[in-house]
């Protein structure tokens, strides 16, 4: 949910008009009432909701019908992925609308209190340790019991990104061995902090942006040989690796799953990006061999409270970016606006999003900062 109702009242004391679709938070755990006690008004449908909007803050991107019944000139915001809703910002090109988009924030510092790649990164690295533990058929602590003592459970976890540092945190709050793997050098320092024990497998990958690259096929062959031992030691593991914009890498191939133990698990919550295990299925739980491959789908749907909690927060914090005093005033010479902004009153402001719509590039260029006797 974009909105939760503390975000929603603190908007209605900025002055904006807020209105909520009739349901829309119930599954989040927030009713209509709840928004009504807030200031909102709530309507009927979405098509009711959202006809007078000047704003739409959503999780995911309409599709392009949902996008058909927004009013001209809207500004949409949520996760649009716009390779992915080529359709829908087509129709919103054609309204003139303005689209901004979480994923592509920049990481830095002054964005973070808007990153929702990383507040929900938080919330899937939780999911997942909390699956691991869930679907692995042993303790994650030791126990030294009367009858006997058992051995902690041990966990490898790859890709150590916003995700994956909270499933170590996750997987060693309940006791569990932790190691984890990442191909950024300054991962392992920060793994390392958390009390894992980084693998060092010789294989960087520094990209622009703080982000990994693409290993080369050479790169990935070597991983995968040097990884494949430390897999089949491990009780499980979970995959967070991703490159952006790209299918995620595959770092756990069939022959390694086939390795593993007895009762061993794979929790991928890359599956939504095909998956960094070449058996996951994404929704599935598949079994192979000894081992049971989960493929996590969308895991902050599954902590919809919280996961809500910190959106609205993102959604707030971007939108005083757009704005001021409960009025659409967007700052174009800010390189957090430019930056996420996908299309600007139907012109594609976005490199990537242009060649994906087949539309002109047509890049924002801040205004001329002000002389100091017009300031
Ligand atoms: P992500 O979701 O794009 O990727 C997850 C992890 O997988 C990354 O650590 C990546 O290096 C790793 N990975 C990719 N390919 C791999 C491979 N072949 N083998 C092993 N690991 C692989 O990453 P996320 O969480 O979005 O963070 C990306 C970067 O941005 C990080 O350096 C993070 O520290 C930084 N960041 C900066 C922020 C800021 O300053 N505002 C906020 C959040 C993240």
């Amino acid at each position: 949910m974009a909105l939760v109702p503390e975000i929603a009242k603190r908007l209605v004391d900025q002055g904006w008009d807020v209105v909520v679709e009739s349901g829309a938070g119930a599954a989040a755990t927030f009713t209509d009432e709840a928004y009504a006690d807030a200031g909102a008004r709530i309507g009927a449908d979405a098509a009711s909701t959202t006809r007078d909007a000047q704003v739409i803050v959503k999780v995911n991107a309409p599709d392009a019908r949902e996008a058909a019944s927004y009013p001209e000139g809207v500004l949409v915001m949520s996760f649009l992925q716009a390779g992915q809703s080529v359709e829908a910002l087509k129709v919103l090109a054609e309204k003139r609308a303005t689209a901004v988009s979480f994923d592509l924030l920049p990481r830095i510092s002054r964005a973070q209190s808007m990153d929702a790649l990383s507040s929900q990164a938080t919330v899937s690295g939780y999911r997942a340790g909390l699956a691991a533990a869930e679907h692995l058929a042993k303790f994650f602590p030791m126990f030294m019991t009367a009858a006997g003592t058992v051995p902690p459970a041990k966990v490898l976890v790859m890709g150590v990104g916003v995700a994956g540092l909270q499933a170590i945190a996750t997987a060693r709050r309940l006791g569990a061995v932790v190691s984890a793997y990442d191909v950024r050098a300054a991962a392992k320092e920060e793994a390392e902090s958390l009390g894992a024990r980084f693998v060092d497998l010789g294989v960087t990958a520094e990209g622009a942006g703080g982000y990994a690259r693409e290993l080369t096929a050479d790169e990935l062959a070597a991983q995968q040989a040097a990884l494949a031992k430390e897999v089949s030691l491990s009780d499980v593991v979970i995959t967070t690796a991703a490159v952006p914009g790209r299918k995620a890498p595959i770092l756990i191939t069939a022959a390694m799953v086939d390795q593993m133990g007895p009762g061993a698990v794979i929790i991928d919550i890359a599956a939504d990006g095909g998956g960094n295990c070449e058996v996951t299925v994404a929704g599935e739980v598949v079994r192979r061999n000894h081992a049971s491959v989960v493929g996590l789908t969308n895991p902050p749907s599954g902590m919809p409270t919280h996961a809500s909690f910190l959106y609205s927060r993102n959604v707030i914090n971007l939108l005083a970016l757009f704005s001021k005093d409960g009025a659409l005033a967007p700052d174009w010479a800010d390189e957090i606006v430019i930056g996420t902004t996908v299309l600007k009153d139907g012109a594609v402001a976005n490199a990537a999003a242009a060649e994906a719509l087949g539309a002109p590039y047509q890049p924002i260029t801040p205004p001329p900062a002000a002389t100091p006797e017009e300031a």
